[in-house]
């Protein structure tokens, strides 16, 4: 019967994964770009293309502090975050909000890395590969830097923008009569009999009245 795998066995294996999911990433960042309207969000996806360049190169070092082939293992999960945020690209949304939802990608794949390298470091340390959790350390920072750039575009402003399309404002602050998200600030009188808004309404009143 062959020997139970250890944890270095299982440290190997996801070193393999987490050099694949790098390689993924670093042909879906430019698409990324592309989609992206905003100059600084498709700044931050080239960015962090390059970042992911070095990244490879870093985990290549990994594997050499241990004398181990350099060799990718198909990561599925990453396969599969870049997928979503392939149909994300087909829908037919207004720029910002497209921004907004490419960030959202970015984050997903961002948050799995973390959690990858997070792990590896971790491992690594465990087990006295201290070369190898300085690396990959070196790139949970980057990894986490890119994750808080991203945060920062969002809430500096794309979401805002992308908020307001959704629900425009007048210029004393009251959302326009002819926003479909209006439900809140609809007098009952003119909401009777109409709208989707105006039954849930009703609805819940005669509920209440129980
Ligand atoms: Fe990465």
């Amino acid at each position: 019967m062959a020997e139970a795998g250890t944890l270095h066995d299982a440290f190997i294996d996801e070193l393999r994964d987490a050099y694949d999911a790098e390689k993924q990433l670093l042909k879906a960042l430019p698409k990324l770009a592309k989609a992206a309207s905003s100059p600084n969000l498709r700044q931050a996806f080239l960015t962090h293309r390059d970042e992911t360049q070095g990244q490879i190169s870093k985990l290549e070092e990994v594997f050499a502090s241990l004398d181990e082939k350099v060799r990718g293992k198909h990561c599925d999960g990453i396969a599969g975050i870049i997928e979503e945020g392939k149909s994300v690209m087909e829908e037919d949304f207004d720029e910002a909000a497209m921004d907004a939802c490419l960030i959202a990608s970015g984050q997903r794949a961002e948050h799995y890395e973390m959690a990858a390298y997070g792990t590896l470091v971790a491992w690594a340390k465990a087990m006295g590969h201290d070369d190898a959790a300085d690396l990959l350390q070196q790139i949970l920072d980057q990894e986490e830097a890119a994750d808080e750039k991203l945060s920062a575009l969002a809430e500096g402003g794309i979401n805002q923008e992308a908020a307001s399309t959704a629900h425009p404002q007048s210029e004393d602050g009251e959302q326009y009569e002819d926003t479909p998200a209006r439900p809140v600030r609809t007098p009952l009188k003119k909401a009777a009999g109409a709208g989707r808004g105006a039954s849930a309404g009703v609805a819940r009143k005669s509920g209440g009245r129980r």
